[in-house]
């Protein structure tokens, strides 16, 4: 028996230290080595999991039991990796959640578990994902690409800011934490671990006077029209958040917006750092539960409402979504696709279309193109991301196909990539979703933001341009960073337009180009020099190309295709 419960407690140990080392692991590459042994970690997990949820139910381990035997195994494995505190923090602020699943959810099992949580290790399990919803028949009515001659409207894309209020420049850059620069981070031997006075490649996030200053620059050079704010305000510090903390800090990002940008709208969405814990959105089902994410989004509805119409509210506070008329034949849809992270656990709840978001979506799109509007998409996860639970990418393609052409951009954040991805509709690409990067550094890439140019009549993108700074030299010479234009689009990958069409062919040429698959890797880091440092190989370029072909995870129809002659 106690064996067995030492298994139970690796595998789940290995998950937490999982899901810890998940996001913004830095250059993908690292991740391809991994799912080669995806078997072996899906078979641990299986077994696992399965045997813990018997422990559970039939012999009614405690509670406090459960966490005991979480932390001995913190204390074992999870300290592999990191700090056993962080370990045990995250069991801390999990273990409700996990309890409550395993004795309220009576058909939950360790393969439902593990094919979320390791979608990506190829442990998906197509039982679960049965459902759809309904998209409207019919086709958009075919659109006009966008006149360059016409002066443009500017939209400011940010996104990714992770602010960290106890950042300490100085402190130790590289702890045994998913985040460090911190007064607790540990001693600094070697000055060449110590954080840069603006911030760092390695484990850091932002301090509150780069986002000031960051700001301050943009508001100088650039006369704005809108802002678009596509989550992720909380840092890395994930083993201890609080609703306090993070009010706290959604509250001062957004009265740095209001007060650096004035009137100029800006366009806000959630972030999967900003629930706590992190990553877990409650389903309707749990609305009424200490669960509940409705704290998040009551928050949301009244420090967006300065931007943002009263009537916008309801489907706030109904789950972070809503759509907004911005002028006339022009609407933004922001989307709440956080949901649909694979490490929102509550996906094993209840995985159909969460707070019927996407239902909605395809209503909203269904009325635009009625009333002849354009419409941006805001979403703070690609759909296609190897995170984003399958079907909901599934459904949302499907979605986005129908309207392709009431659709005229979409915005993205979360990979902290300057990078795309195309939506392609069996004949040829419809769309193209552009990822805005970050202002966090985190990991190895510098800062940026982007400025996008919009056609001022029929909404379609014209070109974007991404600023950057030098954080090496930034933190030399301390003085504020030197912001400049790294690339605009056009210009830098000879495009005639940003059209779904054009974006697939430069992908085309991309496979036959060494030179332009390596600017594509340069811009994606944003020549961050630990990212330069590191490089890009040939599985990394594959992956790239990859993830600019994939809109649903499970769909590698276009990747398979088009990589096959890389090398
Ligand atoms: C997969 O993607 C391709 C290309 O976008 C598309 O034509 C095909 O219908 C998709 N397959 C499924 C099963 O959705
Ligand atoms: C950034 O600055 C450092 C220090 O001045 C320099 O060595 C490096 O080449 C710069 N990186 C880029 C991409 O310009
Ligand atoms: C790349 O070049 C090869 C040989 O020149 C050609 O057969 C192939 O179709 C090209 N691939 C793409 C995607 O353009
Ligand atoms: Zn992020
Ligand atoms: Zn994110």
């Amino acid at each position: 028996m106690r064996s067995k419960v030492c298994v139970i407690v690796v595998v789940v140990a290995l998950a937490v230290t999982l899901s810890l080392a998940q996001e913004n692991q830095g250059i993908a590459h690292k991740d391809t080595r991994l799912v080669s042994r995806g078997d072996v970690f899906c078979f641990a997990c299986v077994t696992g999991l399965d045997a813990i949820i018997l422990k559970r139910r039939v012999f009614k381990l405690k509670d406090g039991k459960v966490q005991k035997h979480l932390y001995v195994l913190c204390d074992t494995f999870g300290a592999l990796v990191y700090d056993p505190a962080v370990c045990r923090g995250m069991v801390d602020i999990h273990l409700n959640m996990i309890l409550f699943l395993i004795d309220n959810k009576k058909d939950v099992k360790g393969s439902d578990a593990c094919g979320l949580l390791l979608q990506n290790f190829k442990c998906f399990n197509s039982e679960v994902s049965r459902w759809s919803v309904d998209v409207p028949k019919g086709k958009s009515p075919p659109k006009k690409l966008g006149d360059s001659s016409r002066e443009p409207l500017k939209v400011l894309h940010v996104t990714d800011i992770h602010y960290d209020p106890h950042y300490e420049a100085g402190s130790l850059a590289t702890c045994r934490r998913p985040m460090c620069c911190n007064r607790d981070s540990g001693k600094v031997k070697n000055v060449a671990d110590a954080a840069g006075f603006w911030t760092d490649y390695r484990e850091c996030d932002v301090p509150a006077r780069l986002i000031t200053e960051t700001f301050k620059h943009i508001r100088k050079n650039n006369k704005l029209d809108y802002i678009y704010f596509t989550g992720d305000i909380i840092s890395h510090r994930i083993w201890e958040t609080s609703v306090e903390g993070n009010k706290r800090d959604i509250k001062f990002i957004m009265s740095e917006f209001k007060k650096q940008f004035g009137d100029i709208p800006v366009y806000p969405i959630l972030g999967n750092h900003e629930p706590h814990p992190l990553n877990l959105f409650a389903p309707d089902g749990l609305k009424n539960t200490e669960f509940s994410t409705q704290w998040l989004f009551d928050y949301s509805a009244e420090m967006w409402s300065d931007w943002l119409p009263e009537n916008t509210k309801e489907t706030i506070r109904r789950g972070g979504f809503y759509t907004v008329l911005v002028r006339p034949g022009f609407r933004i849809v922001a989307l709440n696709s956080n949901v649909a992270y694979t490490l929102n656990a509550w996906l094993l709840y209840d995985d159909v279309d969460m707070y019927g978001q996407l239902e909605w979506f395809a209503k909203t799109l269904e009325k635009a193109e009625e009333a002849g509007e354009s419409v941006h998409v805001l979403s703070h996860i690609p759909s296609g991301d190897e995170y984003t639970y399958s079907p909901w990418g599934r459904e949302f393609t499907r979605i986005v196909l129908r309207f392709s052409n009431t659709i005229t951009g979409m915005f993205n954040g979360h990979t902290h990539f300057d990078e795309l991805n195309i939506y392609h509709d069996g004949k040829d690409a419809t769309n193209v979703a552009f990822n805005g990067g970050s202002l966090t550094p985190f990991s190895d890439v510098n800062p940026n933001y982007k400025i996008f140019d919009i056609d001022s009549i029929n909404f379609d993108i014209l070109d974007y341009h991404t600023w950057i700074f030098n954080v090496t030299e930034a933190n030399r010479k301390q003085t504020p960073p030197e912001w400049y234009k790294l690339y605009s689009f056009k210009k830098e990958y000879g495009v005639k337009d940003m059209s779904g069409k054009e974006v697939f062919d430069l992908i085309k040429r991309m496979v036959n180009s060494s030179t332009l698959r390596q600017t594509y890797f340069e811009n994606k880091v944003r020549v961050g020099d630990a990212a330069l440092a590191k490089g890009c190989d040939e599985d990394c370029h594959k992956n790239n190309i990859c993830n600019m072909l994939t809109a649903e995870y499970s769909n590698r129809t276009l990747c398979n295709k088009l990589t096959k002659n890389i090398y």
